[in-house]
């Protein structure tokens, strides 16, 4: 086994490129990556950073099996969206499981020392088929003795980049239909990199372990009361009532709307202390919001 050479899966994606970039920053890690296009910008941007790139294709374990061996580290995010259209969740679900678990079994035939694995849990109370492909794939790589650390993500800050925006006088009502005390626990995703770093650099310390990255566990409310005050605009939230989002299916996006009830119901459990015992630079939402070029513009903050 190279001693430090890792490969990610998804390298030119939100999660896969921060774990780059992290591993980057660190001279004993040779970092590889798996895209479907070496050609692309994104796949071009990352080789320009050092990234060695691998030409894969999750749909075909043949295409990958073979840059696996000798590997030290894998780290593996497959993403449900690209096989969802909008009414085939399970569908979707049975293909990220098939994909990832595929991936699971090549890293094994070619004895990889750690799989980091991007996960979210089941919520038991109803299924949320993205939710569920991954706690389905957790249960196969421990099933399978592969080593292996679990990296449970939140939801992403950046998904608030393409939040709708509606003024209404001299207010401006952020389009998140949730009610104001609904709790989400996110994080800045750019920064996943950092708790997968943590696991390559000790594996054997977090072999077998679960690990959380939450930047905060974010009140609506708040997160309009945090961009007025950013800002000289008034942010108001939708005002939305539990009934109000109850009634929402048909409306809106079935898979996005399981997945705020999930938040609604309180079913999701991150402890962003523990997060930032591990990474002391995870990001609040303010933290994260003041920072982001994208969410400055958006929301006409301050500089
Ligand atoms: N949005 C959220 O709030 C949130 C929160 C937690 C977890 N997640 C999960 O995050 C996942 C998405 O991750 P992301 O945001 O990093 O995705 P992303 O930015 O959309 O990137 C997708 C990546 O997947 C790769 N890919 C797609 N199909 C592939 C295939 N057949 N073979 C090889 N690579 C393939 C793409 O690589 P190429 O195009 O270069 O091949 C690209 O690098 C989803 O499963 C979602 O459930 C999202």
């Amino acid at each position: 086994m190279s001693a430090n050479k890792v490969i990610i899966f998804g390298v030119t994606g939100v999660q896969g490129a921060s774990v780059a970039r992290a591993l980057l920053t660190n001279p004993k890690f040779s970092v590889w990556g798996v895209t479907r296009n070496p050609a692309s910008k994104s796949s071009q941007e990352m080789e320009k950073l050092g990234v060695n790139l691998i030409k894969g294709d999750l749909g075909d374990a043949s295409s990958y099996a073979d840059a696996l061996k000798g590997a030290a580290g894998v780290f593996l995010n497959v993403n449900f969206w690209a096989h969802y259209k909008g009414n085939n969740a399970d569908e979707a679900r049975d293909i990220e499981m098939a994909q990832s678990n595929a991936a699971v079994d090549a890293c094994k035939a070619a004895g990889v020392g750690l799989v980091v694995y991007s996960a979210l849990e089941s919520v038991g109370k109803f299924p949320i088929p993205h939710f569920d492909a991954k706690a389905e794939v957790v249960k196969y790589i421990k099933a399978q003795g592969v080593p292996a650390t679990i990296l449970y993500s939140s939801y992403y800050f950046t998904n608030l980049l393409s939040a709708k925006l509606e003024e209404r006088g001299d207010e401006i009502v952020l389009k998140l239909p949730l009610p104001d005390d609904t709790v989400i626990p996110a994080f800045n995703p750019n920064q996943i990199g950092l708790f997968a770093r943590l696991a390559f650099e000790n594996p054997q310390e977090w072999t077998g372990k679960d690990m959380f990255a939450c930047g905060e566990n974010v009140r609506v409310d708040k997160i309009a009361s945090v961009l007025s005050d950013l800002s000289s605009r008034k942010y108001v939230t939708m005002g939305v009532s539990r009934d109000d989002f109850l009634a929402l299916p048909g409306e809106m996006d079935q898979e996005l709307w399981l997945n705020y009830r999930a938040f609604v119901d309180g079913l999701m459990s991150r402890n962003p202390e523990e997060s930032r015992k591990l990474v002391p630079e995870v990001q609040d939402f303010t933290t994260w919001v003041k920072a982001d070029k994208d969410a400055v513009a958006k929301f006409g903050l301050r500089s």
